[in-house]
């Protein structure tokens, strides 16, 4: 059986990167971009270039869309709808969970066939096995296009919601950011003492590594206590106010460097408001019952 032919649109580094591999494991590809020069190298590499988004969609069975936000998107898939028709979207664009669901309503009104999806890997990772790439939507979608998109990097289907995909991967990117927040931050202090920012790096990741097994322990904890009417008392592990006063601690000392602690603030907020309420023997991981907003 011949592999599908796959548009790419969009060759910034991540359609660059999809559009390589692609090529690299058998596939046709038809390449188009907003600055048509990008499209050059694809083509001396054996892609077709197309001038137009519907000359790229119409000569191929599966779209990847790889374009900058949500916005841009629609901007150049509303046009062609119609040429869409019978063939597999696949928008990869990172969106977020409510604009992933636009876009599928939006797909279903003009009868398209569209599955989300969100990258969990950065241009170099592609198609090696540290890739993964997550899918929600139309099922059967997922199912024709799923040889191709495997050879991307893993493939994992979250659900017939299309918003799914995108919602895991701004949660892992919601942690991904407060973890170089956390990096940030102990830079600045160490800088204060002449330490380089490469070895502050270097003791953030051994200790990071060495805290990592917590994250299981404390993920069943949560499932636990949210099993038991979001009992968290007595705290199995450290309770809200040793956390208050370790956090606590650590803005002060950062004050005491001349560096900022804003980044600590709203965690130490949201343990003040457990104290407050009573809840200071109650483990300090029930920082994540308080944050959904009624
Ligand atoms: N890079 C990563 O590590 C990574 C990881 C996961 C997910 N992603 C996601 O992958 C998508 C692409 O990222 P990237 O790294 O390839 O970004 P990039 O290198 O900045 O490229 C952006 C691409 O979007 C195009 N673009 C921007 N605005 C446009 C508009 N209004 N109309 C048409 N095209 C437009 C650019 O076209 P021009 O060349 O004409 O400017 C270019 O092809 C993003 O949604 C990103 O969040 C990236």
């Amino acid at each position: 059986m011949t592999n599908p032919t796959a548009a790419v649109l969009g060759l910034g580094a991540m359609g660059s990167a999809i559009t390589a591999c692609l090529r690299d494991t058998g596939h046709a590809t038809v390449v188009w971009n907003r600055t048509a020069a990008k499209t050059e190298p694809h083509a001396e590499a054996g892609s077709r270039a197309a001038a137009t988004v519907a000359e790229a969609v119409t000569a191929a069975d599966v779209v990847l869309v790889v374009l900058f936000d949500h916005a841009s998107v629609r901007e150049h898939l509303e046009p062609v709808a119609a040429e869409l028709k019978g063939r597999t979207l696949v928008n990869l664009t990172t969106t977020t969970p409510n604009q992933a669901r636009a876009t599928a309503a939006w797909a279903a009104e003009h009868g398209l066939t569209y599955l989300d999806g969100a990258i969990m890997a950065t241009p170099d990772m592609i198609g090696t096995p540290a890739s993964r790439l997550l899918y929600s939507g139309d099922r059967s979608a997922y199912d024709t296009a799923r040889a191709l998109l495997e050879t991307l990097g893993a493939a994992d289907y979250q659900g017939e919601d299309a918003g799914l995909a995108s919602l895991k991967d701004m949660a892992l990117l919601t942690a991904m950011y407060q973890m170089f927040g956390g990096l940030f931050q102990a830079v600045a202090m160490m800088r204060t003492v002449g330490a380089t920012a490469a070895d502050t790096a270097g003791e953030v990741g051994g200790w990071l590594g060495a805290i990592l097994p917590h994250l299981g322990r404390f993920g069943a904890e949560l499932d636990r206590a949210a099993h038991n009417s979001g009992d968290h008392d007595p705290a199995r592990g450290q309770d809200v106010d040793f956390a208050r006063a370790a956090v606590g601690a650590l803005i002060t000392a950062a004050r005491e460097q001349g560096v900022g602690a804003d980044l600590l603030e709203p965690l130490m907020r949201h343990l003040d408001e457990l104290a407050a309420t009573g809840r200071g023997t109650a483990d300090w991981i029930s920082v994540a019952d308080q944050l959904p907003i009624a």
